[in-house]
């Protein structure tokens, strides 16, 4: 018996009728305040938001229900505190008392009986409910939360904690069936109560196994606070509302946390990973538990929909309960999304607790087979099929498969078979905001003659669409794309289940007897569950069963040997082994949009690159002292794109190098030292070129530590810098001021060096007249000019191949590379031929593979394909589009601040205030992460990291742009 309120008694709990007036007048009486009471919405208790009189928010007064007792209430009070004791990281609402110093007020003539009144404490910075999307860090924090609360509540007893509220998952069936009736619409009423019984029919074998304690019960996303750091990501660290806490299952904690994040959008059932990780790591889940969680989470989605329908009969003008039936229905449509047994092997495999299937065995499933003429086709992103056997990249052709099936015939090959679980990037597409469906729960089969399908065991026949499944006793084998020789009934071991035709594929799978069916194709996040509920079929054609893959994380290598400060790009990232055109594929199978990569201009695994690379690698590769044509050639092409007087060349490895290089021409030209450099700009790793390094976001410390003979001028940042709007033109006039005192002061520059379009500020142009002004006033003080091409030369700006040209000048040394290569490390330095004389006085100048045969054919190759290709008109044209769609984003999301850039060099700078331009850094993190989870790849840049720098190869065509700005625009309206 339940000393507590039990909801089967007393199903019917409208909460009661207090109004705003009548709050206040309690506030003043009991609490001695004078402040605001504003009705906040509740399915149960009344709840006023209470403002002090300066109109801040303080604490929020709680008529509770009078069906609860005042031990009830006892407890969730001692509950609040005793968890603001334990986990002193945590906030959470504990009551404040009254006048008489009393936490809990017994009032009487306010609702039939004695009415309970508390004043909780304020939690600020909101709740989760109209967070919109859930990133992995935020899933992660409310697995974290709940895992303190479950592990401070461990040992609480309070006779309060006994009551059967129908929250409590123990009931959660019962709960169900007895409200389902209010559910309008009779197919969800069926989908609701099966769903219960199959979820009722998991936890109830594991029930007495679940550990009980004190549970909140509450812990959605509704009743999770945030705090929200400027420079850091939301944290959920604030715990409101213990109206339910009640003695019952612990992991039910864990599972009504994690089923408010299926109502976000964007979320799908593996989205609540990284919070049963987190809640694990702090309480550790039984295996029994694990196995409970998802059953759970189900049941407690249609308790939800179940108890919100017969809420809304009862106070139909509750807006607070109709809002909610949306959501919740979108929790349970993703909690009954997959298969419980699917999603529980996920969790089990998540936590480690996943155990390793059986192998099959039986009789043979081809008749009179010889295992040695079987031969297996990779079609995983890392196979050579797709960078020799045919056209690379055509990993989408229609029929690919079966190309590379008759391929391998040609080869020799008599029985081609696919590997269980390997992902296929044959089934990858190329523009999908979706994990897509790439892991095989089977194998395919592609016989060069006629075959005979076999049962491996005695078992039963079913058609079952275009194939048949014989279901034996342990295991059931599905047959598709065979031409099936029975009808249905009982097969014997070796009995004939179907034909198939030479050439063609055809697909077995097995499964444990009695699981879900599996679809043929899965995505990588739900694999580890299909996969463990299906066998590998290939012993039974005389193959070994593949391994389940244990090999270490490639991160955790990585750190153990390249060093750290070589960082790498996301938290997570996948695993990168492929790339081709603007897409880059990961070994799981997902094929992503690249929109980072500049230095592929021609797009990756260019197959002239690829083709020339390894002719020249075949015939010869030595250095520029030896007489040879491409070096000759390679430098006619290079200057030929230049005017006059810039005809000389070096050839180098890098951008650093080229740079580098460019100043100690600049130095030996004119006998100084001392260089001119803009702030927010990179240049290179070398000493000189870190040397003239500004950019706070490469070196915070960057504008502290320059040594003395370098000198930065303001940067010329006409968006947020010191001069805006008409006002950009004093940026050329200071810089000017500054190299006239250098050279007045005995300290006249050799180089003033800039990127001719500023990219490391995300792609904007200078201000218009900016290097004509500084060039003239450098050159005025002996100096020489050197532009920086490395990132925005090489026809990326659409309208012109050298960024100078934008800026109408010519400058006296040029630094390139990245593009020159495509990739390749090929850099250049292009000036005068006086300028490149001058440097003699300092010796030869050499590099091993600088002008080496093979960068001198490959520059060569980048070249013509450039030109063959047509892609600076291709920037041009594709990048026009581009951000014209990215300014009309801007005119919809107010956080695009501008976009800067031309061509295919383009920045959406990102903030968080229209006025003062507060650059929104954690936000465009945030939004990158989530980019990457919808396919595509950008990255921040800029000294404050909250540009997208939008810089994709130059081959990417308009439906390449169109899906990043939609991604983005998705992002920008769900949330991150
Ligand atoms: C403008 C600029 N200059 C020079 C470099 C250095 O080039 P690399 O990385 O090839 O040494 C970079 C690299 O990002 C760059 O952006």
């Amino acid at each position: 018996m339940t000393v507590g309120f039990n909801f089967l008694e007393q199903p019917e709990l409208p909460a009661p009728q207090v109004t705003e007036a009548q709050a206040e007048h309690l506030l003043s009486t009991h609490y001695g305040l004078t402040g605001r009471a504003e009705s906040l919405g509740s399915q149960q208790d009344k709840n006023f938001l209470v403002f002090d009189s300066d109109d801040r928010p303080l604490g929020v007064l709680k008529i509770a229900n009078p069906a609860f007792t005042a031990a009830e209430l006892a407890a969730q009070d001692t509950a609040a505190e005793l968890i603001a004791d334990k986990e002193p990281t945590l906030r959470v609402a504990v009551p404040m008392p009254n006048l008489a110093g009393e936490k809990c007020t017994a009032v009487t003539g306010l609702l039939d009986g004695t009415a309970h009144v508390r004043l909780l404490r304020y939690l600020p910075g909101g709740t989760l409910v109209e967070a919109g999307h859930l990133s992995p860090e935020v899933v992660a924090g409310m697995g974290d939360l709940a895992g303190r609360v479950s592990h401070a509540l461990a040992g609480f007893r309070h006779r309060g904690l006994d009551r059967a509220l129908q929250w409590d998952l123990r009931v959660g069936h019962d709960v169900v069936e007895a409200l389902v009736s209010h559910v309008e619409d009779p197919s969800h009423r069926d989908r609701l109560t099966a769903a219960a019984a199959d979820g009722w029919a998991r936890i109830a074998p594991l029930a007495d196994q679940l550990p009980r304690q004190a549970v909140h019960l509450d812990l959605t996303d509704a009743n999770v606070v945030v705090t929200r750091p400027e420079d850091a990501a939301a944290r959920p660290d604030g715990v409101i509302d213990f109206g339910d806490l009640s003695d019952t299952w612990a992991v039910a904690e864990l599972a009504i946390t994690l089923s408010s994040v299926l109502g976000h959008p964007g979320t799908t059932p593996t989205s609540i990973l990284p919070g049963i990780k987190a809640f694990h790591a702090i309480r550790p889940l039984t295996a029994a538990e694990a196995d409970a969680l998802w059953p759970l989470l189900v049941l407690r989605t249609a308790v939800l929909i179940v108890s919100g329908a017969q809420q809304a009969a009862l106070d139909p003008d509750n807006a607070y309960v109709t809002a909610q039936s949306e959501d919740e229905w979108r929790m349970f449509e993703q909690a009954t999304s997959v298969p419980i047994d699917v999603m529980t092997e996920v969790i089990r495999a998540e936590l480690g607790l996943a155990t390793t299937p059986a192998v099959v065995s039986g009789g043979s499933l081809i008749a009179g087979l010889d295992p040695a003429s079987v031969t297996t086709l990779d079609l995983s992103p890392t196979s050579d099929v797709f960078d020799s056997a045919f056209q690379p990249g055509a990993w989408l052709l229609p029929d690919v498969e079966g190309e590379l099936a008759r391929a391998a015939v040609r080869d020799g090959a008599s029985f081609v078979v696919t590997r269980f679980g390997e992902p296929r990037l044959t089934r990858s597409p190329a523009l999908s905001q979706d994990s897509p469906d790439v892991i095989p729960t089977g194998i395919s089969l592609w016989p060069a003659q006629h075959v005979t399908v076999t049962a491996p065991w005695p078992g039963v026949v079913d058609r079952l669409g275009d194939g048949l499944v014989l279901r034996g006793d342990e295991y059931e084998l599905t047959v598709t794309g065979a031409d099936a020789a029975v009808t249905a009934g009982h097969v014997d071991v070796g009995g004939v289940l179907a034909t198939a035709a030479a050439g063609r594929w055809f697909e077995v799978g097995i499964g444990a007897a009695g699981a879900p069916p599996a679809p043929a194709f899965t995505t990588a996040e739900l694999a580890p569950g299909w996969l463990a509920l299906a066998r590998d079929p290939g012993p039974l054609l005389g193959r070994t069963a593949s391994e389940p893959a244990t090999s270490r994380d490639l991160l955790a290598r990585r750190d153990d040997s390249f060093a750290k400060v070589q960082e790498h790009y996301y938290r997570d990232p996948p695993q990168i082994e492929r790339g081709w055109r603007h897409f880059l594929m990961s070994t799981s199978g997902r094929v992503y949009l690249d929109m980072v990569n500049n230095v592929a201009v021609l797009g990756h695994a260019h197959p002239r690159v690829a083709d020339t690379a390894a002719r020249q690698l075949r015939r010869l590769n030595t250095n520029s002292r030896f007489n040879y044509e491409a070096v000759v050639e390679f430098c006619e092409r290079l200057t030929a794109t230049l005017p006059d007087p810039l005809d000389t060349v070096f050839l180098v490895n890098s951008g650093s190098e080229a740079s580098d290089l460019a100043l100690r021409l600049a130095m030996a030209a004119t006998g100084r030292r001392d260089v001119v450099a803009v702030r927010e700009a990179y240049h290179g790793w070398t000493y000189a070129t870190d040397a003239v390094s500004t950019s706070t976001a490469d070196n915070p410390n960057a504008l502290t530590t320059r040594p003395e003979w370098v000198h930065a001028v303001e940067s010329p940042n006409s968006f947020r810098g010191k001069y805006r709007g008409t006002d950009v033109s004093r940026y050329a006039d200071d810089a000017v001021r500054q190299i006239d005192e250098l050279v007045a002061a005995g300290r006249a520059p050799a180089a003033f060096i800039c990127e001719a379009v500023y990219g490391n500020a995300g792609g904007m142009a200078l201000p218009d007249g900016y290097l004509r002004q500084v060039y003239a006033a450098v050159r005025a003080g002996g100096g020489l000019a050197v532009a920086d091409e490395v990132q925005v030369g090489y026809g990326r700006l659409g309208e012109w191949f050298w960024g100078f040209h934008q800026q109408n000048v010519v400058p006296d040394i040029v630094s390139v590379a990245k593009s020159t290569g495509n990739g390749y490390p090929l850099g250049a330095v292009i000036t005068s031929r006086a300028v490149a004389d001058a440097f003699g006085s300092q010796g030869y100048f050499f590099s091993s593979t600088g002008g080496s045969p093979l960068s001198c054919a490959i520059g060569l190759t980048v070249l013509d394909v450039l030109r063959d290709e047509d892609l600076q008109g291709n920037a041009a044209r594709v990048g026009g589009h581009l951000k014209s769609r990215l300014l009309a984003l801007r005119d919809k999301h107010p956080i695009i601040g501008t976009v800067h850039g031309m061509g295919l060099y383009l920045g959406v700078e990102m903030i968080r205030d229209q006025e003062t331009l507060a650059p929104a850094t954690v936000e465009t993190a945030a939004i990158c992460d989530r980019m990457l989870e919808l396919g595509v790849v950008i990255q921040p840049t800029g000294d404050h990291l909250n540009i997208l720098k939008t810089k994709p190869p130059l081959c990417i065509d308009v439906d390449g742009a169109d899906f990043y700005v939609d991604a983005l625009d998705r992002v920008l309206t769900e949330g991150w």
